[in-house]
């Protein structure tokens, strides 16, 4: 372990996993240690960003300090424990809880949720008579981006808790007891007449398709396979990174996810604009080839070199005319570096004027 800069050397703990010996920290979880040991317990509830819950139960496993199993994502380590990750028994408890939460669905589990994959991986198929679980829900919700389909809900709170903790926000919770609890906003007021900023965060961490976006909802539920095309947002100059989600079949962006947290820049978030504002990708208005104004005083569509021709002969014209300080050029921030550089220097090198503006610089 490293010296934790007051010259104090944290103190190691030993834990054996699986027969394994492996070293962790005080205070670290059980799962923490795990998945550094590169040991994959399987977790529902759990959210790298968020603090544990042991809502789910799914990440149960048998630990040396407890007569019975104990979750993984929230049980600490200590000097000398030993888990077992995988013995007959946690499969079993992993098959029969899949079973319990297949049961309490409409259907079959929603293709590409967290729930899916791990009822395949675990070969669990709804079985189980259906129990009821009459949850309220909320009233019909007009907002035309999340979907909130209450009978798929398992209950693991990961998006109140993404909306509380990430977000800041707080515009959903956990109401009611028993069958009927549910995800609700105060009042039962539709998602856009509360505080929520439509985020989507809450659709992106939740691990049972209980919250979709409404572009990809019928994508989502056929189990159509959408392929993912990492771009850069450019709707600001963070540079946040972006997954597109194409249905090939419809040639149609259907929605867009941040890549997982701790891996770009944006950390798993993304805003109202890079999440959900993608229809200019293919809106009819959307130009398509350059304008130039002709003689009649209005906008004609051209081809690129006779648009940059027009532009560079406008440009020297007025510099000849009037000098280079007659010229101003303005970028923007939704251009790249490289282009944001470009224009300064045909400004600077090809005009020789300083004025140059970029709307980030104010
Ligand atoms: S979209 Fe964002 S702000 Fe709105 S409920 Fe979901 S997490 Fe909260
Ligand atoms: S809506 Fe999804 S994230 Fe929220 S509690 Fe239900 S299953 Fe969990
Ligand atoms: S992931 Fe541990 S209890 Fe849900």
């Amino acid at each position: 372990m490293k010296d934790d800069g007051r010259g104090e050397t944290p103190r190691t703990l030993t834990v054996t996993l699986d027969g394994q010996p492996v070293a962790a920290a005080p205070g670290e979880t059980v799962l923490t240690v795990a998945r550094r040991a590169g040991v994959d317990i399987p977790t529902l509830c759990h959210d790298d960003r968020l603090a544990p819950t042991g809502a789910c139960r799914m990440c149960l496993v048998e630990s040396s300090d407890s007569r019975r199993m104990v979750p993984a994502c929230r049980h600490p380590v200590s000097d000398g424990l030993a888990v077992q990750t995988d013995t007959p028994d946690v499969q079993r408890h992993r098959r029969a809880l899949l079973a319990l939460y297949l049961a309490d669905q409409p259907g079959a589990p929603t293709p590409g949720s967290d729930l899916e994959r791990l009822a395949r991986r675990y070969g669990v198929e709804p079985g189980v008579p259906a129990v009821e679980a009459p949850r309220a829900g909320r009233p019909d919700d007009a907002n035309r981006f999340i979907a909130f389909r209450a009978d798929r809900c398992i209950l693991c709170a990961r998006c109140t808790r993404y909306c509380d903790a990430v977000a800041g926000v707080a515009a959903i919770t956990l109401a009611n007891r028993g069958a009927h609890t549910t995800i609700a906003t105060a009042g039962d007021a539709g998602l856009l007449d509360t505080s929520c900023e439509l985020c989507g965060g809450c659709v992106d961490t939740c691990p049972a398709g209980a919250l979709v976006e409404r572009s990809a909802e019928a994508a989502i539920d056929a189990g159509a396979p959408l392929e993912v095309v990492r771009s850069t947002c450019n709707y600001c100059g963070v540079g946040c990174q972006i997954d597109l989600h194409v249905d090939r079949v419809a040639n149609a962006v259907v929605r867009v996810t941040s890549p997982p947290p701790g891996t770009t820049t944006n950390d798993g978030n993304l805003c109202v604009k890079g999440r959900f504002a993608f229809g200019f990708i293919d809106h009819p208005d959307r130009l398509t080839a350059p304008l130039v104004r002709g003689a009649d005083g209005a906008l004609h569509a051209t081809d690129w070199d006779t648009a940059l021709g027009r532009a560079a002969e406008l440009l020297t014209g007025v510099s000849a005319r009037y000098g280079p300080d007659a010229l101003g050029f303005v970028s923007s921030s939704r251009c790249t570096n490289e282009e944001n550089y470009l224009v300064q220097k045909l400004a600077r090198a090809g005009f020789g004027t300083n004025n140059v503006h970029q709307c980030a610089a104010t």
